[in-house]
């Protein structure tokens, strides 16, 4: 299983369903969608097309203390894409909200994790942005070029099911 996990850098809600969640159901991953708040805004008139990528709730929000966990534990994580803020957030550990909860526990779990950031030269040049690229690396995150990159990857580091 795999945890497809966006954020909200533009485009996303034009690729993520056809580009990214239904070849990865297409090459035998089942899917766990979490998406961030502000990517949940802006993906909400394409949520049916996510949807019919899995057989698994699409997530935002965090579950009631009293509510059972909606998504298995993934074996693998694709984040992408990444923005310069949840990339940040992830090197630092901070999980406040539900795509960013996954994500920092599955670093913590060392579950293999492929990112594709994507980041204006602005956001590249912010003085802490190198150093948290270093730290995501150094737990053994892997950085793709693009979408391919991120289904290859995914691909050498678990394999989905036959
Ligand atoms: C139209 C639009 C496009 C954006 N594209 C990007 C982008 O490509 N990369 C990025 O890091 N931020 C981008 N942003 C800014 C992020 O959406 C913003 O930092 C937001 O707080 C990120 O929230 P999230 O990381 O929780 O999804 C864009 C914002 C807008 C309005």
């Amino acid at each position: 299983m795999v945890g497809l996990v966006a954020s909200a850098a533009g485009g996303v809600e034009r690729w993520l369903a056809d580009g990214l969640a239904r070849p990865l159901a297409e090459r035998g991953w089942r899917v766990a969608i979490t998406v961030t708040p502000t990517a949940a805004r802006w993906l909400e008139p394409h949520l049916d097309a996510l949807r019919a990528t899995t057989d698994l709730p699409v997530r935002w929000t965090s579950r009631l203390p009293t509510e059972p966990k909606p998504h298995p534990v993934p074996d693998a994580f694709a984040f992408a894409p990444a923005t310069a803020n949840s990339l940040a957030k992830l090197a630092l550990g901070i999980g406040d909200n539900q795509a960013l909860t996954v994500l920092c526990e599955g670093l913590g779990r060392g579950t293999p994790v492929v990112v594709l950031p994507q980041l204006s030269e602005d956001q590249a040049g912010h003085p802490a942005h190198r150093g948290h690229l270093a730290v995501l690396r150094s737990a053994g995150v892997v950085l793709a070029a693009d979408l391919a990159a991120v289904l290859a990857e995914l691909d050498r580091v678990a394999r989905p099911r036959g």
